[in-house]
This record gives structure tokens, sequence and C-alpha cells, in this order.
């Protein structure tokens, strides 16, 4: 029984495809069927027309009678028509092609799927590690960078009592592009202002107005200032340093191994807050009177 489309208005394209696939198989399995049982009668009168009734029974193709060349022409082509029907047409017809690619997007949404979950599951590793990095690290990183002897002295007569090259030279380095924050009497120790920084100066003198410096009157307006440097550096002297040490999350130490005369102390380093996470030695030579060491530590979270 064949549908008409207007019975199939109902069904949705898929099933249509479907019905209309199977009804055009049963047309060619109908065609092949009447094609089989012509050539059976054909065969037949052939034979009857040129065995019983004789015509033509002096032509011989290959030794035979002319009509069993007909019927093994005819039976090629009838294998050809069958091979059609039941192979080609049924492997690579419309409906073989629909399941081949039915399947291979199955096969394919399977594998997109999968990469999709590892690349969901990367993109939360990624946002959990960045997550954990600003639950650990603050954006910015408060530093403190000052050189102190073994007993701590860091000056006398508000002067550096030691000359470092070397240190001197990472000092430059590391604070180089930042804001360095110091105390007024710091920043008078100096023969002026420090060149490619933002010096910061704390005062307590509402007419403090030096040149080359910004004037602030605390720490925490120092710090505004410098909030959109993810670095600022604290660099002095023994008051600020003290101020600073609760608020810094980084302190660069050149250790110097001596113990001097001084009226400037840095503050002691608490090693239950403090973990030391960098350390390098450095030898006295030609051009550094004393052994020193450059000690990095980070606030323990
Ligand atoms: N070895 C090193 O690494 C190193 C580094 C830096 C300095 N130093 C040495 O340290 C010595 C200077 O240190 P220091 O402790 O005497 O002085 P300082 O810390 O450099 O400056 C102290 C001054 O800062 C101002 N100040 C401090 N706290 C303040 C606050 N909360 N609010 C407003 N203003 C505030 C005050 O200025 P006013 O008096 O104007 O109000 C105060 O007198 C020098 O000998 C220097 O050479 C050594």
């Amino acid at each position: 029984m064949f549908f008409k489309k207007k019975q199939l208005s109902q069904i949705d394209d898929e099933q249509i495809a479907l019905v209309e696939n199977a009804q055009q198989r049963i047309r060619q399995k109908k065609r092949l069927y009447n094609h089989f049982v012509f050539w059976v009668f054909a065969s037949i009168i052939l034979w009857f027309v040129n065995v019983v009734v004789g015509v033509r029974e002096d032509i011989l193709i290959l030794d035979y009678p002319w009509f069993v060349s007909i019927i093994v022409v005819w039976s090629l082509l009838l294998l050809f028509h069958t091979f059609q029907v039941f192979i080609t047409k049924r492997f690579m017809g419309k409906e073989w092609e629909k399941e081949q690619l039915k399947r291979l997007t199955a096969l394919q949404q399977v594998k997109i799927e999968k990469i999709k979950r590892a690349l969901d599951k990367e993109a939360q590793l990624i946002a959990d590690s960045q997550f954990q990095n600003e639950q650990i690290q603050p954006k910015q990183c408060i530093t403190i960078i000052a050189a102190a002897a073994t007993n701590n002295a860091l000056g006398k007569d508000n002067n550096l009592i030691w000359h470092l090259s070397n240190d001197l030279k990472r000092f430059k380095r590391l604070t180089k592009g930042h804001h360095v924050i110091m105390g007024r009497k710091t920043f008078e120790s100096m023969p002026k202002a420090l060149p490619s920084r933002v010096n910061v100066v704390i005062t307590r003198q509402k007419d403090y107005q030096p040149e080359g410096a910004v004037i602030v009157h605390s720490l925490d307006e120092a710090l505004e200032i410098a909030k959109d440097d993810e670095q600022p550096f604290i660099i002095g002297g023994g008051e600020i340093y003290t101020q600073a040490l609760n608020i810094a999350h980084r302190i660069e130490l050149t250790r110097v191994h001596a113990d001097f005369e001084a009226d400037t102390f840095f503050p002691s380093i608490d090693e239950s807050v403090w973990k030391e996470t960098f350390k390098e030695d450095h030898f006295k030579d030609a051009s550094h009177d004393y052994d020193f060491t450059f000690i990095q530590y980070e606030k323990n979270n």
C-alpha cells in the first residue's frame, strides 16, 4: 500500500523521508521482479522460436544457438539490475547516506561534548587558581627595602653608615619606575629626589614643600598616592619602617654582616610573621668593605 502525500501531512519531515524511501525501495524491487518474470518468459519464447519452431537454426554464436547468447547477455543485465537494487541502492542510496551522516554527526557531537567538558574544566581550574592567587597574593605588593647591620643599625646622624655599591645598584634596579615612600629625615639625607621614581615624603609639617617630592602627612596618605603602583617601596628610615611593618607584604633586606654604632635601627623581624623566600650571599672585596646578604621575606598568610 502506498501512502499519498496528503495522508502524510501530519507526519514530520523525517518520517515522510523514511516512508518515501520505503516506497521507493518497494518500487525498485517490484521492477526487478517484473524484469525477472519478463526474462523467464522471453527466454522460454526465444528457446521455443529457435529450437522448437526452428527459426534461423543455422546461426551459431561460439558454437551455441543464437538464443543462448541473447539469454546470457540478458542474464548479465538481470544480474547487474539485481546488484543495483540489493547492493548499490541499498547501501549508497539516500537513506544510507542519511544514516551515515547521522552516525558521523553523532560521533562528532560526542567528541565536541568531550572537548567542551575538558575546556570547561580547564576554564574552571584557571578561574579557581586566579581566585586562589587573588586570595593569597594581594594585587599590590607593598615592599620594604632596607639595608640593616647585624645589630639592625640603619644610619647615624641622618646618614648611611656604609657604602656597598652592589646594594645601591640593586636598590636602583628594584625601585626604578615605582613610588618610593620615605620619612622626611631620609629625604633630607639624600642630595636630591631619586630620579625615575615618584618620591613620596611623609612629614607632619604642613608647609613643607621641597623640590621633586609629593608631600603627604601619613603613611596611609602615601599609600593612597601609590595605589595604582603594583609594588610601591617603603625606603625608610627607622620611624617609617616601624610603622610600615604591619601593612607591608614583602621585605627586601640587605643584611650587612657587622655591628655598627648607630642612632637609627631597623625593627626586629618576627619570624612567625615573615618567611624567608630568597637569600643570596655576597662577600667583602675591593669595592665592598663588608660581607652582606640579600634576603627576601614574604609575610605569612
Ligand atoms: N639603611 C637603610 O636602608 C636606610 C634607609 C633609609 C634611611 N636610613 C637612615 O635612617 C635615618 C633616618 O631615619 P629616621 O627614623 O630618623 O627618620 P625617617 O623615618 O626617615 O623620618 C622621620 C620623619 O618622618 C615624619 N613622620 C614619621 N612618621 C610620621 C607620621 N606618622 N605622620 C607624619 N609624619 C611622620 C616626621 O617628619 P617631620 O619631623 O617633618 O614631621 C619624622 O620626623 C637616616 O640616618 C638615614 O640615613 C637608612
